[in-house]
């Protein structure tokens, strides 16, 4: 297909998943459409029993390893705001993370690698992954099977602050890990005017506050970069009673494995010893999200020369604290995930969020050649 067509027909495709968005878990339109768009190019679809999301496989004409590539597919509980003549016709859902660009560019990649199976010495799977903004996307096709006999993996964020036909790498860790605590404070209540009596749980959650930020500055190490943030506190109920309990929320955001596994100890440690240094008891209640995602070395070279043999700028990718679970395929096997400049006028999550169409093409090409290259590598 001539680069031209192509390029208007993936513009359509985006606009259409772009009008008609769908939040996580619920993307069955979506999944609908992905199928029929493959089906038209006689791409064969994996049967795995997905209610949402597609899994799909281009075999090559020649034997060697399977790799996969990983497309998110989901949208955000937004109100649009572009103005666009194609904007979001459902009420508070928006694609406002450019999840649209990243299906459609898969889309883009599947039909050019469908004309050149002749070059593919292995196989290519495709994930179109549903549920990412909630983290549970992957975990859903992970048991259905969907990395099965695959030897890596590679995907994508959109990035608004790249220029179209600039990619961003980076080797490691690009997106933070993702966790969730919640605190638990249980004094004594009694009267605000005889706090000799109570033992008060909000002056413990003041200094508590305070101490957890000392594990950032005074327990980890200058090179190690990490945030605790409390962003709930609730207590109390009136202005002249002590309560008798306080619970704190938060979130922690670590790029190293190492400083993920220590911040839970060393926070379980402040909150039961300051509790009990005023008589209270203390508890640290811990949820883990998704892991850092951590692009694997052996793919560095082909991911950066992929980009300049095809005549795109490679820059530094700048790290993200925000999360992705497809940190959960790089802890099965080595994966890679680059930032894909969009020209965007916003950043993700605005409900002014917008791509540049342009990079549909980009994507397309960038992915397609890359699995070419990334198979060449895993026959040596
Ligand atoms: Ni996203």
């Amino acid at each position: 297909m001539q680069t031209e067509t192509l390029h208007k027909q993936l513009i359509s495709y985006r606009r259409d998943l772009h009008m008609y968005p769908e939040i996580s878990m619920k993307e069955y339109e979506t999944t609908k459409k992905i199928k029929a768009w493959l089906e038209k190019e006689n791409i064969e679809i994996l049967d795995l029993g997905l209610e949402v999301g597609v899994v799909a496989e281009i075999k090559g004409n020649h034997p060697g390893p399977t790799i996969a590539l990983r497309a998110d597919i989901d949208a955000l509980p937004i109100e649009e705001k572009t103005d666009l003549p194609f904007s979001s016709k459902i009420k508070n859902a928006m694609h406002a993370c450019g999840h649209d660009f990243h299906t459609v560019s898969m889309i883009g990649t599947a039909i050019l690698l469908n004309e050149r199976k002749d070059e593919l010495h292995g196989n290519v799977r495709f994930i179109f992954q549903p549920g990412e903004e909630i983290a549970l996307g992957a975990k859903y096709v992970l048991k259905a099977g969907a990395l099965e006999n695959v030897e890596a993996i590679f995907g994508m964020h959109n990035k608004p602050d790249l220029p179209v036909g600039t990619i961003g790498v980076r080797e490691g860790s690009l997106m933070a890990a993702v966790d969730r605590f919640k605190i638990e404070i249980t004094g004594v209540g009694g009267h605000a005017g005889i706090p000799n009596n109570a033992i008060d749980p909000i002056v413990i959650s003041g200094q508590l506050i305070s101490a957890l930020q000392s594990i950032v500055s005074r327990n980890l190490s200058a090179f190690d970069n990490a945030v605790i943030s409390v962003t709930k506190i609730e207590a109390g109920n009136t202005w002249n009673v002590i309560p008798d309990s306080a619970v704190l929320e938060g979130t922690v955001r670590v790029f190293q494995k190492e400083a993920r596994e220590k911040i839970p100890q060393l926070m379980k440690r402040i909150v039961e010893g300051i509790a009990s240094s005023f008589g209270a008891k203390g508890v640290l209640k811990w949820y883990p999200s998704v892991s850092t995602v951590d692009n694997s070395p052996i793919f560095t070279d082909i991911v950066k020369e992929t980009g300049l043999q095809l005549g795109y700028e490679i820059v530094e990718a700048e790290q993200s604290p925000a999360g992705e679970d497809f940190a959960y395929y790089q802890e099965l096997i080595p994966g890679y995930f680059v930032w894909m400049g969009v020209d965007g006028t916003h950043e993700w999550h605005h409900p002014s969020f917008t791509i540049n169409e342009d990079a549909l093409i980009v994507a397309s090409n960038y992915f397609a050649t890359l699995s070419l290259n990334a198979l060449k590598q895993l026959n040596k």
